[in-house]
């Protein structure tokens, strides 16, 4: 187990960064019908409860049940099922969650039976009131802990359910979090949609790439995009569209979980523009598993290269100043020498290099991101 699943990030859907703490059973099957309807034929598949599900008390037995807001889990994960998705759920390793509904605590066994039952495919693990049980300062063994214990918990059940640690990049998860058998883990704090937030996060996944491969993703938090909110107030997401086009090449640079955080059922045109692109997708999901390095770092721009499994080599010239840049890829240098197909995978169409030199105009917090064949 573990390491037979997940062998390419997940592509799905959360309910927090659109409903937080009101996520219900209806919001959830409209995320699944849309993704049915709408993604699911790019590789889109799982529909991912986060925090706010759980009863404010467990059964007699010790048995996690959901509350008011979720009559049926079983039933609610049969629909997902029935519509060729995968089903999610969120918990914490403490006695709360973060959100203050109940934790797995000293119930790990139990809750991954119950999930298994449920036909639960993916489980968030967060955190969260954990740290009233570490000590102050956890050492490496006691970061480990409650994911090696939900681990074991998960190993005896007779099904297969990814996991996602979540404990936002502490002890240096990427070092340790395959081995404690996560299939992705958190590696930066919680994401919010600003161009802050995104970039600072996104051109920060420097010293935990090399850990990245098939199996064991790092997981920079999920995509700000659409209507966005933590609530029932919603808001279109406040980075502009070019930013949005960096935060999707980015992420897919990264090898990272896309994990959609906004309200489905208002999904607009442009959203579903940028969640369909099947050439950038491709690059999420390349079976390679690596994760793209930064090659260039300049004041104004940076150049991000991925290592792809048929030979290429994906690029990602970022514009991270406010205003248009002219930057040019040196195509002899950086390994791609020889590498004279050039595919803008964003606009599906060829670029021609001048000599060595690939000269692109990248908008304000914006991207051209590139395939490089031979
Ligand atoms: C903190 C996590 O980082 C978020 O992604 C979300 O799961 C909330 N907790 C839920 O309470």
């Amino acid at each position: 187990i573990g390491d037979v699943i997940g062998l390419t990030p997940a592509l799905g859907w959360n309910s927090w960064n659109a409903f937080g703490l009101t996520v219900n059973d209806q919001k959830a099957r409209v995320a699944a019908k849309t993704m049915t309807d709408k993604l699911s034929a790019h590789g889109w598949s799982y529909v991912n409860l986060d925090d706010g599900w759980e009863a404010p008390q467990r059964l007699a037995s010790g048995e996690i049940t959901p509350n008011q807001k979720f009559p049926d889990m079983k039933g609610l994960t049969d629909y997902v099922h029935s519509l060729g998705l995968k089903m999610g759920i969120y918990s914490s390793p403490g006695p709360r969650t973060c959100g203050g509904y109940l934790g797995s605590w000293q119930h790990e066994d139990q809750d991954a039976k119950t999930y298994g039952d449920w036909g639960i495919d993916y489980l968030k693990y967060d955190w969260c009131s954990y740290g009233e049980i570490a000590p102050a300062h956890p050492s490496l063994d006691e970061f480990k802990k409650p994911y090696q214990v939900m681990r074991a918990s998960l190993n005896k059940i007779p099904r297969d359910i990814m996991f996602s640690f979540c404990q936002y990049g502490m002890g240096d998860v990427w070092k340790w979090g395959a081995e404690v058998g996560g299939n992705s883990w958190r590696s930066t704090g919680d994401i919010e949609d600003t161009w802050q937030s995104m970039s600072t996060i996104g051109f920060n996944q420097v010293a935990d790439g090399p850990y990245a491969q098939p199996g064991h993703f790092n997981d920079p938090d999920m995509l700000v995009v659409g209507k966005v909110g933590w609530g029932d107030s919603q808001r279109n997401s406040r980075l502009s569209p070019d930013e949005q086009y960096t935060h999707i090449s980015l992420w897919s640079l990264l090898s990272a979980p896309l994990l959609i955080g906004c309200d489905m059922g208002k999904l607009d045109r442009f959203t579903l523009n940028l969640l369909t692109n099947d050439e950038v997708i491709a690059i999420d999901q390349d079976a390679l598993g690596k994760e793209a390095h930064q090659e260039v770092k300049k004041e104004n721009y940076q150049i991000w290269m991925k290592d792809l499994e048929d030979g290429g080599k994906a690029v990602g010239v970022f514009n991270t100043s406010d205003k248009y840049q002219t930057i040019t890829l040196k195509t002899s240098e950086n390994g791609l020498k020889g590498y004279t197909k050039i595919r803008d995978v964003w606009q599906q169409k060829y670029l021609i290099a001048a000599g060595n030199n690939l000269t692109v105009k990248v908008a304000p917090h914006g991207v051209v991101l590139v395939k490089l064949s031979k």
